[in-house]
């Protein structure tokens, strides 16, 4: 076995706990440095960074950029994105420009609302249960008054309590679904909060027979569902053909339109490239979900879902086009919030929000899903002409200039040489050095 159990961790000190890691490394004092320097100097910052999470020995850096120009539903937003990846922001921002010219982005259906879950098996007819349903639903609504009364007041709450039987699908299942308007947060505590008392309510009010004492319910578990099926947004583009001009790379609008077209359908149908596709889609709603402080995963997770709600994964945008127009549309699940959690905590996702104008949920789902439907139309538009890497080369060889530390004088001798030239590593240390 490669490696040792580390012991109580969690426990020692935090700068322990950043040499006992350092000792895993080749230059256990750089190591440490590094993690150190990368920690805010600002001692409250420093607090509210190391609190966020666990175990917290430094903190990750990523690049904070601006995709300017974005018109949605006739209104300007510059959206703050944080990726790593280079190309995606100039790739957003270069689409975002060229839609603000042919009507924007327009939200075309949205709604909120998010589901949970008790799952529970019932272990008398199910009959039974559903007599007992009837009496037990009020009941249960009643316990969670207390819990929902903050969400009530702002607008959200509960809107619906089901009893779904999944007794054929898995013997003696069944679960309750639950409904819930979160109103401008994600909701993600409220939710789990509400389903653990509705399970705490099972449990009490059916758990044995009074009887007999026999046990008539067991619950196996309370949470939210990341599949946001009810949770979606729809996201629209579209020009007349000849107003595609400009961005056909050397083809005439019609040939172009039916590139376009063919990869979309390429992407509905072939896993392979559909796969690929909606994470050039991802791309854009990671790095504003993150920039918000959003939960990226969830949206990852219920995305993915989603594109396979059909039994087959297939594109989440598709395109449409008629004599004259092109039409590009984006669907997919995303719940986001705009208060509470992380929105609070991080600076940044503060001031994303603040540059953003202070949206509400709503309004940031239509912003996160445009950018996603921006990136997703500038990788298409590169793919069927010049391809993505031409993009992607001169920041590529900014990456390489910085890592080998080339003068300001270099950087501008290199960016002459390559233009037409393939960028490699070797090649631009060859180029250093000569
Ligand atoms: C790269 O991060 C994303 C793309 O591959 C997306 C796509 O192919 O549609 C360019």
């Amino acid at each position: 076995m490669k490696g040792n159990i580390i012991k109580g961790f969690s426990k020692l000190h935090e700068q322990e706990k950043r040499r006992m890691v350092s000792g895993l490394c080749l230059h256990p004092e750089e190591a440490v440095r590094t993690m150190e320097q990368m920690i805010f100097t600002d001692e409250k910052l420093r607090e509210k960074f190391m609190d966020l999470s666990e175990n917290t020995i430094s903190s990750h850096h990523l690049p904070y950029g601006i995709a300017p120009n974005f018109v949605i539903n006739g209104n300007i937003f510059h959206v703050p994105m944080v990726i790593e990846e280079s190309s995606v922001i100039a790739a957003a921002a270069s689409a975002a420009r060229f839609w603000s010219e042919r009507g924007g982005f327009r939200i075309t259906d949205l709604s909120a609302t998010k589901v949970g879950h008790v799952y529970f098996r019932w272990f008398d007819q199910p009959a039974l249960l559903k007599e007992k349903w009837t009496l037990i639903r009020p009941q249960l609504l009643h316990r969670l008054k207390d819990f929902t009364a903050n969400m009530e007041r702002r607008g959200g709450g509960v809107s619906k309590l089901e009893l779904i039987d999944d007794s054929v699908r898995i013997d003696k299942l069944f679960r309750l679904k639950v409904s819930f308007e979160t109103v401008d947060s994600m909701g993600a505590n409220f939710i789990n909060t509400c389903l653990e008392e509705l399970a705490r309510g099972l449990n009490e009010m059916l758990n044995t027979d009074e009887d007999t004492n026999r046990q008539l319910c067991q619950v196996v578990m309370a949470i939210l569902s990341n599949y946001t099926d009810e949770c979606t947004v729809t996201v629209e583009i579209g020009c007349e053909k000849k107003a595609l001009k400009g961005i056909t790379g050397g083809l005439n609008v019609q040939a172009f339109t039916d590139k376009v077209a063919l990869a979309y359908e390429i992407a509905s149908k072939d896993i392979y490239r559909a796969t690929t596709h909606n994470k050039g889609i991802m791309n854009g709603i990671d790095a504003v979900l993150i920039a918000t402080g959003n939960d990226f995963r969830a949206a990852e997770a219920a995305a993915h879902a989603y594109a396979s709600r059909t039994g087959r994964y297939q594109a989440l945008s598709w395109c449409s086009t008629d004599n004259n127009a092109l039409y590009i549309r984006l669907r997919l699940p995303l719940s986001v919030g705009t208060v509470g959690g992380i929105t609070n905590l991080h600076p940044l996702a503060r001031l994303s929000l603040e540059i953003l104008g202070n949206p509400n949920a709503s309004e940031l789902m239509g912003i996160v899903a445009s950018v996603g439907l921006a990136s997703n139309f500038a990788a298409i538009q590169s793919l069927v002409t010049t391809g993505i890497q031409k993009g992607h080369m001169k920041l590529h060889l900014t990456n390489i200039l910085n890592i080998l530390n080339a003068t300001p004088q270099q950087r501008t001798e290199a960016l002459v040489h390559f233009e037409g030239r393939t960028v490699s590593f070797a090649a631009v240390k060859a180029f250093l050095n000569d």
